[in-house]
């Protein structure tokens, strides 16, 4: 199959293809998504198919506008609060589903329905043209680090999907924040992202939790966060996560005869002694996470294509979007130094 590529002056074919079935990436605020209509079983059995996802991890619905009644068994009033100040936005919110509105395939068998409206016009208009609400899982082989552009989509999966749609490179770069907001226990953040607790917090008297904190208190009933049990982000070289001792930790590597990726801040990259070994790609100032979490998946990307066998990547502080950020680069890397 030829993928073929959309923009704003072709997005009406683009929809057409979504009407027959077919599968449809599209650009959003965070990350790419993989669109297929939601109402259309056999469509987004194909999008599990094509990115080799588990059947039991649910897709987030994507929807263009505020006006969700028909697709969800109860709008609670939190509900109607956060989407008034976070839609369209990186904020998805987990609702109890309406049943027989969307396909079997969307939920993976749960009773709960995940929705966001994306802050990206040419997805908005994508969902207009197409008719129904898309599905939208991140448009990366499983395992992958999720797509920032056009190109990272076709490098996936060109020549398994009927289309992209372009829209360069996206704003935020890590995946939404997933609410639930079903739990008796309080809301709770099954996955961080660029809209905080924080920011969560101030909307809303009911108590907002991090899916760890709830962990804590109660382990026997961990959160229903299904796809969090499975590996992310994974390049194809180890990745350490580095919080300090650079200098100790390059020589140890150059000494093994190790060629190596440093994924960092500029400030960082200034302080190392680059030589053939040492393949850089910045992450921006380090004063400025948005940007670190902007370009993290692009860098995790132009090392897969690099001949390094190893990748030190900059651990940031975790607050703001540095939460985020480091919830994905901890699941792509499989040590810390120093431990
Ligand atoms: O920013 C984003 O959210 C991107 C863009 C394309 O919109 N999409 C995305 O989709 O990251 P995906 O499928 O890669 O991640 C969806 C996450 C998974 O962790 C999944 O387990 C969770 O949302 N999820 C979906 N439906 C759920 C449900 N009913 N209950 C709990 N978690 C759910
Ligand atoms: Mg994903």
């Amino acid at each position: 199959m030829e993928t073929q590529l959309f923009n704003k002056e072709n997005m009406p074919e683009a929809g057409a293809l979504l009407r027959k079935g077919e599968l449809v990436a599209f650009p959003t605020e965070t990350v790419y998504g993989l669109g297929a209509i939601a109402s259309d079983n056999a469509a987004v059995k194909k999008v599990y198919q094509v990115k080799g996802r588990p059947s039991d991890n649910p897709l987030i619905v994507h929807v263009a506008s505020h006006e969700i009644g028909q697709y969800v068994a109860e709008i609670p009033n939190v509900a109607k609060k956060m989407m008034e100040v976070f839609w369209p936005g990186p904020l998805t919110l987990i609702f109890n589903a309406k049943p027989g509105v969307f396909a079997p395939a969307v939920t993976g068998g749960q009773s709960t329905v995940a929705l966001r409206m994306p802050d990206q016009d040419l997805s908005l208009r994508l969902i207009q043209e197409a008719g129904f609400p898309l599905v939208g899982p991140s448009a990366n082989t499983s395992g992958k680090p999720s797509p920032t552009t056009a190109q990272h989509v076709l490098h996936d999966l060109g020549g398994k999907i009927a289309g992209v749609v372009e829209g360069g490179e996206t704003q935020i770069g890590v995946e939404s924040t997933v609410l639930d907001l079903t739990d008796e226990r309080g809301l709770i953040i099954l996955r961080p992202g660029a809209v905080t607790k924080e920011q969560l917090q101030i909307v809303t008297d009911q108590k907002v939790w991090m899916n760890d904190e709830v962990k804590v208190l109660n382990p026997e009933e961990a959160p229903k966060a299904p796809g969090m049990k499975y590996t992310h982000y994974s390049p194809n070289q180890p990745v350490i996560l580095m919080r300090a001792d650079w200098s100790i930790k390059i020589s140890e590597l150059l000494a093994e005869e190790k060629v190596i990726g440093v994924l960092a801040s500029d400030e960082q990259i200034a302080e190392i002694e680059i030589k053939d070994e040492i393949i850089p790609y910045s992450l921006g100032s380090r004063t400025d996470a948005r940007i670190a979490s902007q370009r993290l998946y692009a860098g995790l990307r132009y090392f897969d294509n690099q001949d390094v066998d190893v990748i030190l990547a900059e651990a940031y502080p975790k607050d703001g979007i540095g939460i985020a950020f480091m919830n994905r680069l901890e699941k792509a890397s499989s040590a810390v130094y120093p431990q």
